[in-house]
């Protein structure tokens, strides 16, 4: 299958970096399609924990051309501290050579990232929970059409001054009330220049070369941020990002045809997990949630926030296969599990209206999961190479699950490493 998307299926975290870098190693290009720097895919290069925010996961891969598509959200001075860091642990990091950003990707500025503290403000108890990133307003205004792309980076510091100065003065009311200092126009359009300066060489019409490049059968891996259910149009809404996280960003955020994707890989965990706010049918309860929490690492790999963990909710994931028509799943984390008895499984909700195993749009706080409780397991998974080699409680849980979802599951992950993989 020559074009590959790798999503998440719930809210995101599940473990996608791995996994694509895994499916890297073959790809001639891995393809960023949404969301900016709220990502965090963490991988383990020569026994070290890196953690990618904006670049792609083939970055490792010497042979692999990595490209921020013009779906993507992009800080200019994030990704060229980004690049810096990455070389400082030798990478190759190569703008314009294995690194590529569209021209058309939306720039998040300073006062994005005010903006996005301010609204959360005015949201007070019904706030999102943002990463902070100034994602959602970068989004906005793109929609707006007032902000600025990547191409723009090259002008001229004047016009990128100009620029700047219509944009804060667009927002400057709403600043002023609440208490956001000035900013200053001309610092701002310096720096941006300057990264322009350094990034110069990355920024082309990337949808062009991908075009090619799907016509002449190249092996290409869309890489998702996020997951299905943080979707601006099918997720969780308004508890969701901003942009289509989901599949359905793919043609969109990078500019080949609707028609070009062959195959979805959908990525969960063998638990579910969530940051920020909304709603989370199957959490456990704090202070229960923190054995899972610490036997998972589960700490957000941008903001090291404590991730909300709940059970397998077979329910959303089944919501998240559909809109992303993934053909089959990766599970992580199932070392993780070892030692809790009995697992649940969400199958089915109960909501004021009767009972159903439909997803809801609306009043997802309001639903209690339907359980199905299955013996746990003990053991230390991580060595097991082969299906056979795992516990047979292991062995159940992931054939249960895979009942209630409907899809196989291909691959299950055991541990962080690139070789802690079983593939089925
Ligand atoms: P934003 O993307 O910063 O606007 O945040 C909106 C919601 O998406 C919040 O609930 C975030 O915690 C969540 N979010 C954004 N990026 C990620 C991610 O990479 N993993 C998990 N959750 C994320």
């Amino acid at each position: 299958m020559p074009t590959t998307c790798v999503t998440g299926v719930l809210w995101g975290d599940e473990g996608k970096g791995k996994i694509i870098d895994l499916l890297a190693r073959d790809a001639d290009f891995v393809v960023r399609y949404g969301g900016g720097h709220n990502a965090g895919h963490t991988l383990i290069w020569r026994g070290e924990r890196l953690v990618l925010h904006l670049v792609p996961s083939g970055i490792l891969q010497e042979r692999t051309v990595n490209v921020i598509g013009n779906g993507v959200v992009v800080d200019p001075l994030h990704l060229r501290d980004e690049v810096a860091r990455l070389r400082e642990h030798g990478v190759t990091a190569d703008l314009g050579r294995n690194l590529l950003v569209s021209e058309r990707a939306p720039l998040i500025l300073p006062m994005h990232q005010a903006l996005d503290r301010v609204m959360e403000a005015v949201r007070g108890a019904g706030k999102i929970g943002t990463t902070g990133r100034g994602i959602g307003p970068a989004y906005a205004d793109r929609a707006y059409r007032s902000g600025l792309r990547a191409g723009d980076l090259l002008r001229g510091v004047g016009e990128l001054r100009a620029a700047v100065e219509a944009l804060i003065r667009e927002k400057e009311p709403l600043f002023a009330a609440h208490g956001v200092p000035p900013f200053d126009a001309a610092a701002i359009a310096e720096d941006l220049a300057a990264a322009g300066r350094d990034l110069a060489p990355a920024i082309t019409d990337t949808g062009d070369l991908l075009r090619n490049a799907v016509r002449a059968g190249r092996k290409i891996l869309f890489e998702g941020a996020q997951g299905v259910l943080l979707d601006v149009d099918l997720g969780t809404y308004p508890y969701v990002t901003s942009s289509n996280a989901s599949p359905a960003g793919v043609p969109a955020g990078t500019g080949i045809p609707p028609t070009a994707l062959d195959k979805v890989v959908g990525v969960m965990k063998a638990y579910a997990t969530r940051v920020g706010e909304g709603p989370f049918p199957t959490e456990i309860p704090e202070p229960e949630v923190q054995r899972l929490r610490d036997a998972g690492n589960e700490y957000g790999s941008t903001t090291r926030r404590p991730r909300r963990c709940g059970w397998f909710d077979a329910v959303a994931v089944r919501y998240g296969v559909a809109v992303s028509g993934a053909a089959e799943l990766y599970m992580t984390n199932l070392d993780v599990l070892s030692g809790f008895d009995p697992l649940r499984i969400a199958v089915a909700y109960e909501t004021p209206a009767g009972r159903t195993d439909r997803f809801p749009a609306f009043d997802l706080d309001r639903v209690r999961p339907v359980w199905q409780e299955v013996p746990g397991f003990t053991g230390d998974l991580s060595g097991a190479r082969a299906f056979a080699d795992l516990p047979p409680g292991a062995r159940h849980y992931v054939e249960t699950l895979e009942r209630y979802v409907g899809v196989p599951i291909r691959l299950v992950s055991v541990g962080p490493a690139r070789d802690q993989v079983i593939q089925r």
